[in-house]
């Protein structure tokens, strides 16, 4: 899967072609995925507002259609299908709706993930880790997390961990071929997926005692930073961990 995926990408990133405007992804195809809400989806805003034709997914065809409609709204090119990133033959289908609707694919942000386990890490179960699958779905630019591992969340800081060696070890192999590879590591972002935090105040106030910036960070902080990554601004930045944090003392 993930050979016949790169294989598609098109490349001039590392090549050092500049056009008039740097920021600009006019013309370009980008996949993102579990993109119908919170980073994902404020990334494919992100990159539609520069120009990119995205293509968004997630598993309900619902959340699809919704994502769909506001990106619309908002004059962003836009195609979208379900995909489960735990399903082959989704990931699969999703290269090939975007082939067939676009002819190539430039940039491919792979955000999905899920956490399955509360708790002390000893007492995870061997489920929890199949689940958490420390499996690459699709990485050129990976939505990692947290940059410092949080109490209670074992086994999904260690399946984000993970994205940061395969980071570092894809980065050489595929300059080779023209491809940046590199990954977001946010902090407490306001979405449904960290409600479980952000709705605590307890839990909030503590994080904030680590924070310079003393609030939680919105999830359009995290997509520009995303769109900067895979635009030319960046075409000489790859292997690299970006943290958006507010400023949280971290050491990846
Ligand atoms: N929020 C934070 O504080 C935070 C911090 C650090 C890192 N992150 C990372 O950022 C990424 C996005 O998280 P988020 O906070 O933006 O989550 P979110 O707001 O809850 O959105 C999750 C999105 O993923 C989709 N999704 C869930 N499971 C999926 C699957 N198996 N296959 C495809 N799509 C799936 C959901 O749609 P459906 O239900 O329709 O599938 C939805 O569109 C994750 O990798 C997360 O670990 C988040």
């Amino acid at each position: 899967m993930l050979r016949s995926v790169f294989r598609c990408l098109r490349t001039n990133s590392v090549a050092g072609q500049r056009s008039m405007s740097q920021s600009s992804l006019a013309g370009k195809v980008a996949i993102i995925t579990a993109s119908t809400d919170g980073i994902g989806l404020a990334a494919a805003q992100a990159l539609g507002k520069r120009g990119a034709h995205v293509v968004v997914s997630s598993r309900r065809q619902a959340n699809v259609d919704q994502a769909v409609a506001l990106l619309q709204s908002q004059k962003i090119q836009v195609t979208g299908t379900t995909c489960n990133v735990g399903k082959g033959e989704d990931r699969e289908k999703l290269v090939r709706t975007t082939l067939g609707q676009y002819g190539g694919i430039d940039i491919l942000v792979s955000n999905a993930a899920v956490n399955p386990f509360f708790g002390n890490i000893m007492d995870s179960t061997e489920e929890v880790w199949d689940k958490v699958h420390i499996k690459p779905a699709n990485p050129t630019l990976h939505v990692a997390s947290p940059p410092r591992s949080l109490q209670a969340l074992g086994p999904y800081s260690v399946s984000k961990t993970a994205l940061l060696g395969l980071t570092q070890a894809l980065t050489p192999e595929l300059a080779q071929s023209n491809i940046r590879v590199n990954c977001v590591a946010p902090g407490i972002i306001r979405t449904r997926f960290s409600s479980a935090l952000w709705q605590n105040e307890g839990i909030v106030e503590e994080f904030k005692k680590q924070l310079s910036i003393k609030r939680i960070g919105e999830p359009e902080e995290v997509g520009g930073v995303i769109a900067f990554l895979c635009s030319e601004e960046a075409s000489y930045i790859t292997g690299e961990t970006i943290t958006v944090t507010g400023g949280m003392a971290c050491r990846l």
